[in-house]
């Protein structure tokens, strides 16, 4: 996903572009660029494929640039490959305009072509310099900068975040959001915009998170605010509460690492303000029992780790609530004329609050009728900001482009939606309703004491890590769990694995299973341990390679089947998977680690998708 930062103010630009680029460099990207407004020199734009050192060598770390006006970004290719003339800042022919843009101009080629006949030469392929020549095309009209950006805007289609300076106007940052996250940032030495506010927390907390349709102007000492029709709209600020160390590794090796280490927080802070005495309360949602009871059908849609919450949830919930549970993914609910109404219930999960697949389709959803609820970690996301309500995790920051608590927050806190909602029908009875909230409220200590034998997910790894190959079987949660573990060990090791419900391997699949096929076989759900068994009885006939993860209860049985039998504590069958789940983050994690992968910042990965 694509970085942007701009600064006015009254130090030199270069240097505080290069560094908040840097610190959002896991956002994934593959190009970096900065412009900067000389007083002698007009724009001054720097560019060039590859990694930021790159850009700061070329740039002798800012200081080549001199300034206080400027704009920066990271960007990850949608249009055009990975390259110096494709990545931004993008220029105007004429050089007096220069624009950094996330998100995807969909009406760029005829725009493009217009623009052409117009005697326009564009130097790259993407969608975002349409954008640029359109400003001046425009700007050359009409003779001013903020009355040219309303006349684009009201000319492109699609998604955009724009930092936007122009050489002449020496003072003004001009910056404009539909779909594409972009906050702005009050500070002391001057005035920021950025896609997130990992890139500017070092030089303020003040920040005013931009809605759709908006547009500012910002200069070293005010920030003026519009709506799409340049009318002025009052700002509202908003404080961002977690400190720099919270984006930074803290001493581990890896974002990763530290992630999963934090989970046992994250999920304490996650759910213990959301039970007091012993009642599930949830923020500002307000649902009531006539509402539940009107509910036909609930949809659970997401992409990616948390699509995995969903079928992990879609299993406790239609256990709970007695009431058809359906999980889709988003890219295929959105284009498939689904069956939603005014009385479905939608929710939608998402760690970035970003990702283009669930926001369209939860507007797809809005727009038949749903209510829609949204499970988000980042607050004052776009996602966040357009459902009905929103529940945030409190996970925090999450930097590592594979997900580990922002997944486990989301578990926790839908399976207290799915409690909050069974005792609204009535389908839950109040010993199954404390049980499970005693279990939530015990799993950060239960999460602890399986932090504290990582070591023994590190020896199977090194056992393992040479496998090009992984299955992960299970029945019910755990196959839904073995979904979550099957994709971390892909995107961060590059091993193909898959998980499949293991009463469905003798249909076909398990012709695959040969001699040293290493099979992780998960039996956390004891009500089907007994199956579960069996199907590590039927992979050890075939050769396979077996790492078992069960509860105690279960491990000396299981020992006697399997090679290698990781244990982790028995909890409640709804939150099991909460548990199970976390040796199978740190094998995903070892695994990367023996084979020298970058854990944090996998290839072809991004940590928000804001493209289709
Ligand atoms: C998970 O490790 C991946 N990074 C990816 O599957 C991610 O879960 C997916 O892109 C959804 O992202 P979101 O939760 O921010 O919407």
């Amino acid at each position: 996903m694509c970085g942007i930062i701009g600064f006015v103010g009254r130090e030199e630009a270069a240097p505080v572009l290069l560094d908040g680029l840097e610190r959002m460099e896991y956002r994934g990207y593959d190009s970096a660029g900065i412009a900067v407004r000389s007083e002698t020199k007009g724009l001054q734009v720097r560019k060039c494929k590859g990694r930021l050192k790159v850009l700061a060598e070329r740039t002798c770390g800012g200081r080549d640039l001199k300034g206080t006006l400027g704009i920066g970004h990271t960007r990850w290719a949608t249009h055009g490959e990975p390259n110096d003339l494709n990545a931004h800042p993008h220029v105007s022919e004429n050089g007096r305009i220069a624009l950094v843009h996330n998100g995807i101009i969909e009406n760029y080629l005829e725009l493009k072509e217009h623009l052409i006949r117009q005697g326009v030469q564009f130097t790259s392929e993407t969608d975002s310099e349409v954008v640029a020549q359109l400003l001046e095309f425009h700007y050359r009209e009409c003779g001013n900068m903020l009355e040219a950006v309303g006349r684009v805007l009201r000319r492109i289609e699609g998604s955009y975040a724009l930092g936007i300076i122009c050489a002449d106007y020496p003072n003004a940052l001009i910056a404009a959001r539909k779909d594409s996250p972009l906050i702005i940032g009050c500070g002391e030495t001057g005035n920021f915009v950025a896609s997130d506010a990992t890139a500017i927390i070092r030089y303020t907390r003040d920040v005013i998170y931009m809605e759709d349709g908006q547009i500012a102007v910002l200069t070293a000492d005010s920030v003026d605010l519009f709506d799409d029709e340049m009318l002025p709209l009052e700002a509202r600020h908003s404080t961002v509460d977690w400190d720099v160390s919270a984006a930074e590794k803290g001493g581990y090796a890896h974002f990763m690492f530290k992630e999963i280490m934090e989970q046992p927080e994250a999920v304490a802070k996650t759910v213990s303000p959301r039970i007091r005495e012993g009642r599930v309360v949830l923020d500002d949602v307000h649902f009531t029992a006539e509402y539940a009871r009107g509910i036909s059908r609930i949809f659970l849609i997401a992409c990616g780790s948390s699509y995995h919450v969903g079928q992990v949830s879609k299993y406790n919930w239609e256990r709970l609530l007695r009431r058809p549970v359906q999980v889709e993914l988003a890219s295929e609910f959105r284009y498939s004329d689904p069956l939603v109404d005014e009385k479905s219930l939608v929710v939608v999960i998402s760690q970035s609050g970003e990702t283009l697949d669930t926001m369209a389709a939860m507007r797809e959803a809005k727009r038949r009728g749903a209510r829609t609820l949204a499970v988000v970690n980042v607050v004052g996301s776009s996602i966040a900001r357009e459902a009905d309500d929103v529940l945030y995790t409190w996970a925090g920051p999450e930097i590592a482009v594979a997900t580990t608590k922002a997944y486990s927050t989301q578990l926790v806190l839908m399976d207290l939606i799915g409690l909050y909602l069974a005792e609204l029908l009535g389908t839950v009875t109040g010993e199954e309703y404390d049980a499970i909230v005693s279990a939530v409220l015990s799993l950060p200590e239960q999460m602890r004491r399986i932090l504290e034998h990582v070591q023994d997910v590190q020896y199977f790894a090194s056992h393992y890590f040479h496998h090009d190959s992984v299955f992960f079987i299970g029945r019910n949660l755990d196959y839904a769990m073995g979904l979550e573990g099957s994709l971390k060990l892909k995107e961060i090791s590059y091993i193909h694995s898959e998980a499949y419900a293991s009463g469905e391997l003798k249909h076909g699949t398990i012709s695959l299973i040969e001699p040293g096929t290493l099979v992780v076989a998960l039996s956390t759900y004891g009500a089907l341990f007994d199956k579960a068994m069996s199907n590590v009885v039927e992979v050890k006939a075939r050769g396979a390679e077996v790492l078992a993860v069960t509860t105690g209860r279960f491990s000396e049985k299981m020992e006697k089947t399997a090679d290698a039998v990781l244990v982790v504590p028995e909890t409640h069958p709804v939150l099991q998977p909460s548990l199970g789940v976390v040796p199978l983050q740190l094998f995903a994690y070892y695994v990367a680690l023996q084979r020298g992968c970058d854990i944090d910042k996998p290839r072809n990965l991004a940590k928000s998708v804001t493209v289709e």
